[in-house]
């Protein structure tokens, strides 16, 4: 057996993972947790706690913060930039040589199949070589204000950074976050989920073996309440990178605005995806199948709202109604096509949203109901689910459900497709398929969200700049912008003559 197939069978066995993190990672060590202060998490998969973990309170916050200030003000800030290249670098191979480890506690704790724990390992990796080769390369500019001045700017770290990350993609959202900032100069205090703790603080551990000094990346684990909310109001920390639900995303920003901390929000999507007659069939197939039912739906950009043209309604639905009753649902150590939802809490909440809509006359012409895992009759499970006809004032049309239920509107022409897929509150991501290129163009430049994605939902990775429009929040993560949300400007202008 490969050493994640006996990885997988001893967990599947035992229902135990060893070596895991223990304690908050604090000045480049682990701490102890205190004998109190300790929080349970959870395999989704089998709904049975799995391992506990440390309940961060505001002291540990207030350490945590010390630390990176500390570590910002005495090396980070001023490690030259092609050495914390070479360290982000080395913490790049590291999680590819640990990809195994971590993409099983990845899959345990937040409950994806194995193959989307591994992508999402994969992922991180990607965030580090990509931000380790952006470190000697952010410069600046010089200003044109003759001969009697010289004029430039320099890309300085804001600080210390914060970030609060969800459960949905917890080491992806993490390393997306956590490496630009290093490779800026900055340091971090990393929150993450109070649902899946783990991968963050392996995180940590990775890039202390990488030979990051310490202080500079620390973890404190907890739930929002204790752990991240003190960190949000933290005067000593100069930024928050904040992925998550719109009403924490409120009261982040509030707790910011006391401090004058600057904030990126990364929030809910109710994204479109406007299916076109002329498209390619069986690729518009796909790309609408992943878009809804990768990580059961438990994706900010999840493509949650279907626009299809009227005159493929039929023969598409139909189709993806085949698809979606055929996908298989399990643990994801037995890399079904689906896994189930991250807690009880969500899964309530996604059944909520359909009973309602069924109550209201939905047409359900694919799931809507709860499941288990068939080989254990366990764990939160919802069946993918598709809901027809929908119309443009319905619950499940204007709410993130977060869950693997898909909304189908129907449209006249691409103009309507248009006028329905911005009718939303959220502008985070949108897709379209269309085999014109000119109508695809004319679509994505009229299209309120942050990134719009022609003929693949998805596309793109660490190189593409990411962020949301409209209540999906702003500032944007990814790419060479996704580093400059680290720096802070500088403009020097000096009389030379
Ligand atoms: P949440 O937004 O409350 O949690 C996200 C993170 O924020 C977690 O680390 C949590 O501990 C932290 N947090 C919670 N309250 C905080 C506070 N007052 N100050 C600072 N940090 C705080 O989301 P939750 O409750 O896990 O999920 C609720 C809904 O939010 C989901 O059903 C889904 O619709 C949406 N959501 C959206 C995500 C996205 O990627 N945009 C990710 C997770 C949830
Ligand atoms: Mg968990």
């Amino acid at each position: 057996m490969s050493d994640i197939e006996t990885l997988a069978a001893t967990y599947l066995e035992t229902g135990r993972i060893d070596g895991l993190p223990q304690g908050h990672f604090i000045a480049g060590k682990a701490t102890e947790p205190s004998p109190n202060k300790v929080l349970e998490s959870f395999d989704p998969a089998a709904g049975a706690v799995f391992a506990t973990f440390a309940a961060g309170t505001a002291d540990d916050v207030d350490r945590a913060v010390t630390s990176a200030k500390d570590a910002f003000e005495k090396t980070w800030r001023d490690t030259a930039p092609a050495e914390r290249g070479r360290i982000l670098q080395r913490a790049a191979a590291l999680i590819r040589e640990k990809a195994d480890m971590l993409a099983l506690v990845e899959c345990v704790d937040a409950g994806k199949t194995l193959q989307e724990a591994r992508g999402d390992v994969g992922g991180a990796a990607r965030a580090f070589e990509y931000y380790a080769g952006a470190c000697d390369k952010l410069q600046g500019d010089s200003f044109p204000l003759g001969a009697d001045y010289a004029g430039f700017s320099i890309h300085e770290p804001v600080g210390v950074t914060a970030h609060i990350i969800p459960w949905n993609f917890p080491i992806s959202t993490a390393a997306r976050g956590i490496a630009p900032a290093l490779a800026a100069g900055c340091t971090v205090v990393a929150k993450p989920a109070e649902q899946t703790p783990f991968t963050a603080l392996m995180l940590a551990q990775i890039l202390a073996e990488a030979g990051l000094p310490e202080g500079v990346c620390n973890v404190v684990t907890g739930t929002g309440a204790e752990a991240g909310a003190p960190l949000t109001r933290h005067p000593d920390v100069d930024h928050i990178t904040f992925t998550g639900s719109v009403t924490t995303g409120r009261a982040v920003m509030k707790a910011a605005a006391d401090e004058v901390t600057r904030v990126i929000l990364e929030l809910g999507g109710k994204s479109p995806v406007i299916v076109l007659g002329d498209c390619d069939r069986e690729r518009a197939l796909d790309g609408v199948m992943g878009a809804i039912y990768e990580n059961a739906g438990q994706i900010c950009s999840a493509g949650s709202r279907l626009v299809i043209e009227r005159s493929i309604h039929d023969e598409f639905v139909d189709a993806l109604a085949r698809r979606a009753a055929a996908l298989t649902l399990g643990h994801g150590l037995r890399n079904p096509d689906m896994g189930p939802v991250n807690s009880a809490a969500q899964l309530e909440k996604i059944a909520g949203f359909v009973e309602r809509a069924r109550a209201d006359g939905g047409e359900i012409v694919a799931g809507g109901e709860v499941a288990t895992d068939p080989e254990t009759g366990k764990g939160w499970f919802y069946r993918p689910t598709l809901i027809d006809n929908a119309k443009p004032a319905d619950e499940v049309v204007r709410e993130e459900i977060f869950g693997p239920v898909l909304t189908i509107q129907v449209a006249d022409d691409a103009d309507h497709a248009l006028a329905l897929a911005n009718d939303s509150i959220y502008g985070l991501v949108a897709g379209i398929y269309t085999g014109d290129f000119a109508t695809a163009h004319r679509l994505a430049r009229g299209i309120d969200a942050g990134q719009v994605f022609i003929n693949e939902y998805f596309a793109g990775g660490i190189e593409v700049p990411f962020g949301g429009n409209r209540k999906s929040g702003f500032g944007r993560e990814k790419g060479i912008e996704g580093l400059k949300s680290y720096c802070k400007t500088k403009s020097i202008a000096a009389r030379i003559s």
